[in-house]
């Protein structure tokens, strides 16, 4: 039994969603529309070829990593095999996919493959073959010109593999045009897609409720990141998560990208923590990118009070805010400022709030962004495309993942933050230009509330956002769902 039947609709049983294969369809209309707007190519017979992801072993063992699909192959045609190739005829839209043959010897293994009319029902393809066929198959079609897929994802800085196969020196291939294109394509979430991602993240919600309402003072973070994954496997049928969990308590919740080898999520979480988590769930490649803060004993302290409002209020400020046509790195500057005056009314900050964003304080306390483009990928393409604004240089706004004006469709996080990152604190300390403004008696008394994030997924709307992220936001909602745990009774 296969999480996709045969007609192609992506369930993991009747209790998730399904998917239907119109999701790519669309997509692939979508595709072939910009395209024949690009008056180079009217006129000709020109495909799009895409090289899917392939199986990776761990170095030189013989297992393999997890198979996850490359996501703008799956973007555009959905398929999960390793080792596929897709062909999209622009000028009528149709499909040629190409499966890798598995000897025989392998289906004690692996099981016995689909056969090609199997493949072509299941995916509703124009035409499939095993990848053996590609270049012949390509002499037969004789495309004007092949269009295939390169640029440097401006997250990563690593470049997109281009498809490759033995004999395509033989055609007109075409490398320069597709990456702005599909990529300006996966910006803008499409209903089907949009209601795959509200999933995701309604999975991943629950889950966060779940570990909130299990959660206690003296568990190891890990047993945290354990129930998480339990439930989006377990009752969403997610198998993956989107990216490394980040799941710290108390001054762990200074390291931004906590979870990782050397921090893996092993800290013992203590009475009187904050734990800060942020896990999200992906379904059928697409992921939730989701951060909750909450008190591990059910109660927030006075200073950790004071720190979530203020984040709350930056957070809840960029929402009321956000509508098409606002650039960005506007709203990131509005959240920093929303935090700095939050700092100055605790007294924590002395001076004027322009004065001190100007100086580049607020990045002191909040090094990332205020979000990013969420989709496949939880930082997902599109952020610095060509003909978009450039990364600005100035502290904190440079660390933005897109510097655009929000369009209608467009699925974004805000997830401003307040840290006490003892570094990045230092240095500012011996800047006088910095230290002026820094109060550094209360900071001291502050230090121990280690970091506050809040983020939220929403989509961008004709006139504001759909905020699609379920958990308990205000102080109120978050002590009273932690006092439905059994252990604060
Ligand atoms: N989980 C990484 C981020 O929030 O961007
Ligand atoms: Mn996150
Ligand atoms: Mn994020």
């Amino acid at each position: 039994m296969t999480c996709m039947s045969l007609n192609g609709n992506f369930s993991m049983g009747e209790h998730t969603l399904s998917i239907p294969r119109e999701l790519y369809k669309l997509n692939q209309e979508r595709l072939c529309k910009s395209l024949n707007s690009i008056s180079e190519l009217l006129n000709s017979d020109c495909y799009v070829l895409l090289q899917g992801g392939n199986a990776i072993s761990h170095y030189s063992s013989d297992t393999d990593y997890d198979f996850r699909q490359e996501s703008y192959f799956q973007w555009t045609f959905g398929v999960s095999e390793p080792d596929s190739y897709g062909l999209l005829q622009v000028s009528t839209g149709k499909v040629h996919l190409f499966f890798s043959r598995i000897p025989e010897e392998h289906y004690v293994w692996m099981g016995i493959p689909l056969e090609l009319n199997e493949y072509k029902q299941r995916y509703q393809a124009d035409y499939v073959y095993y990848t053996d066929k590609l270049a012949e198959t390509l002499e037969l079609l004789k495309p004007s010109v092949l269009l295939t897929l390169t640029g440097v994802n401006s997250d990563s800085g690593l470049t997109v593999k281009e498809a490759h196969f033995d004999g395509i020196e033989k055609f007109d291939v075409n490398n320069k045009i597709l990456y702005n294109i599909i990529s300006e394509c996966r910006v803008i979430k499409t209903e089907y897609e949009k209601e795959v991602m509200r999933y995701a993240t309604k999975v991943s919600c629950n889950a966060h409720k779940s570990v909130m309402s299990k959660c206690k003072p003296g568990m190891f973070e890990y047993q945290c990141e354990a129930n998480f994954l339990h439930y989006v496997y377990y009752v969403g049928g997610c198998r993956h998560v989107g990216y490394n969990n980040i799941c710290c308590s108390g001054l762990s919740n200074a390291i931004l990208h906590y979870g990782h080898a050397t921090e893996p999520n092993a800290k013992k979480i203590c009475d009187g923590d904050l734990c800060l988590f942020d896990m999200g769930a992906s379904y059928c490649g697409y992921t939730a990118d989701v951060t909750v803060t909450f008190p591990a004993n059910g109660k927030f302290s006075d200073d950790q009070r004071s720190i979530y409002n203020i984040v709350l209020a930056a957070n809840q400020t960029v929402m009321k805010s956000i509508k098409p046509g606002i650039c960005w790195i506007e709203m990131h500057i509005l959240a920093n400022k929303v935090m700095l005056k939050g700092l100055l009314d605790i007294n924590l900050l002395q001076g004027d709030v322009d004065e001190m964003y100007d100086a580049g304080l607020a990045a002191v306390f909040q090094p990332h962004g205020l979000g990013h483009l969420l989709g496949l990928d939880v930082h997902d393409v599109g952020g610095y495309l060509e003909g978009c604004p450039e990364r600005p240089l100035q502290p904190g706004v440079k660390a933005l993942r897109m510097a655009r004006k929000l369009k209608a469709g467009m699925a974004i996080t805000i997830e401003p933050g307040c840290y006490f990152i003892k570094p990045v604190l230092k240095s500012a300390l011996e800047n006088p230009n910095l230290a002026k403004y820094i109060n550094q008696e209360v900071l001291e008394r502050f230090k121990v509330v280690g970091g506050v994030r809040i983020e939220d997924n929403v989509f961008v709307t004709e006139n504001g956002v759909e905020n699609y992220t379920p958990v308990p936001r205000t102080i109120e909602e978050i002590e009273n769902w932690m006092s439905k745990n059994e252990m604060y009774k």
